[in-house]
């Protein structure tokens, strides 16, 4: 475990590796970069599914239980290993144990896993070296949060990046969870009343057993929103619960969901929403509130950085260049065929307004083998991360995602509309890092996503595929290793 009662002053990089769920930004990219000098980040997004799937592939390499056994609250690595290590792996075509699904209130078992899961992501990108590690997680995944942020604290996590929502109570719930104490969150419900409240918990005491719960408190890690707009900055410097350290400041073209533009959405004739000029964000305005930034989206480059330290950020955090370099959590193939398709210029980037049942805009990439796979799946909602919480006029709380299938969506009350086009995001960004589930013999399909600048990998990419360490050479010094 990892105490300090005090933050020491930040040391900022010039590149932060973006958070990419789920499973992309996996502990050997952040160790990778990390250990390089700039800041690695684990995503911490789902991170409980992928610990207890790499356990029941056998634990490749030793890795899960090498971080579990330093895991410091008495009892949990072996209860995990004990329910799901399996060392020869799954019997071919023999589903993933799951889960339950998140709701507002779960087990404490269900907690520990989560807590677990966060530990060992963090404390793999952390091995082997004395840099600073952070971790992303998705504000709108909100259930998990608070667990997997004490168990990121728990390995000495440095810094949190949050976006996609608005993570005012944040600062608040690391002050909380640092001094293990009981965090909380307001819970986004839809159906409540005006003056009704709903709440989500995480108490540290409630997993140590009786009487362990340290008294050392532990590091706070710095905290970095992700926004598109100077006013949600500003919203989050003054409004916030607590400490904002800094900010991520992402356009239109980064990689995963992105921020809706600002008015009535518009359509281009790809279906696509159209950013306009009050999609910018100006950055003078935005360093006028005294704290450093990192612009990202489609700034990967040694001018990109350049041009982003000229207007007062510290750096630049780049996704799409990390997330098909060698160290990855993507599966060799998709890595691979999607390098292949941007070399041959026969891949594309789509912004899909309807994929992601958050309703935010998401990014595909449309590989040509898989789309009709997609399109062809069976609706089935089995892992729920991104089911939003209702509640209905009995009082009683409900959960449903827009990608299930419709009409257990629509008896939950979901209109017929909001399901159209949504995909679910759960079961195909865990196909993309090689943990699809197989249900009688039918294997989930990937959902890929990257920054629309992927064709910029065809100058740096070489079929044969490249490292992180090339990726900063690069970004930093202009000197490409690789070479198409
Ligand atoms: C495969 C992939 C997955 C991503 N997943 C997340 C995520 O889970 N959370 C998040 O805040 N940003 C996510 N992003 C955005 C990155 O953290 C980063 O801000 C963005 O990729 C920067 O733009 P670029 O891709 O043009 O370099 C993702 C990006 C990619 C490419």
């Amino acid at each position: 475990m990892v105490t300090t009662e005090t933050t020491s002053p930040p040391t900022l990089p010039q590149i932060i590796q973006g958070g990419m769920g789920i499973g992309v930004s996996n502990w050997r990219l952040a160790n990778a970069v990390s250990r390089l000098g700039q800041l690695g980040v684990v995503s911490g997004t789902v991170i409980d599914t992928v610990l207890v799937r790499r356990l029941q592939d056998g634990d490749p390499g030793g890795h899960m239980r090498r971080a579990l056994a330093h895991f410091p609250i008495p009892g949990i690595a072996d209860e995990l290993l004990r329910r799901y290590f399996l060392p020869e792996g799954r019997a071919p075509g023999a589903p993933y144990h799951l889960l339950p699904m998140y709701k507002q209130v779960v087990s404490s078992a269900r907690q520990r896993v989560t807590v677990a899961a966060g530990f060992v992501e963090t404390w793999l990108a952390r091995e082997g070296h004395e840099n600073d590690v952070g971790m992303n997680l998705l504000t709108k995944v909100q259930m998990p949060n608070l667990p997997t942020l004490y168990g990121a604290m728990l390995a000495g996590v440095a810094t949190v990046i949050m976006g996609a929502g608005i993570p005012r109570e944040i600062p608040g719930a690391l002050d909380a969870l640092a001094s293990h104490r009981k965090a909380t969150l307001r819970f986004d419900v839809e159906g409540l009343a005006r003056d009704d409240a709903e709440w989500l918990t995480f108490d540290p005491a409630e997993i140590w057993p009786e009487g362990t719960l340290p008294a050392t408190p532990l590091r706070r890690p710095h905290f970095y929103p992700v926004v598109s707009a100077v006013s949600l900055a500003a919203t989050l410097a003054r409004k916030s619960n607590g400490r904002v350290d800094g900010f991520v400041v992402e356009g239109p073209t980064a990689g995963g969901h992105n921020a809706p533009p600002r008015g009535a959405m518009q359509l281009d004739a790809l279906g696509q929403p159209i950013y306009g000029e009050r999609d910018a964000v100006d950055l003078v305005k935005l360093a006028e509130l005294g704290l450093p930034f990192w612009v990202a989206g489609g700034v990967g480059t040694p001018d990109g950085l350049c041009a982003a330290r000229a207007a007062g950020a510290a750096g630049i955090q780049v996704g799409t260049l990390f997330a098909f370099c060698d160290e990855s959590g993507l599966a060799p193939d998709i890595k691979q065929e999607t390098l292949r398709g941007v070399l041959s210029g026969t891949v594309e980037v789509r912004t899909d307004p309807r994929a992601s049942p958050t309703g935010y805009p998401f990014k595909v990439v449309q590989l040509p083998g898989h789309e009709q796979d997609a399109a062809e799946r069976e609706r089935i909602c089995d892992l729920g991360y991104l089911r939003e919480a209702v509640k209905r006029d009995d009082g009683r709380m409900i959960y449903r995602c827009a990608a299930e299938p419709v009409n257990t969506y629509m008896q939950k009350g979901g209109t017929f509309c909001d399901t159209d086009g949504r995909r679910c995001l759960c079961n195909g960004l865990l196909a993309d890092v090689g943990l699809a589930q197989e249900r009688d013999g039918h294997v989930e399909p990937p959902l890929v996503t990257s920054g629309d600048d992927l064709a910029s990998l065809a100058h740096f990419a070489s079929p044969e595929g490249y490292t992180a360490g090339e990726v900063l050479e690069w970004l930093l010094h202009g000197t490409l290793v690789a070479t198409a």
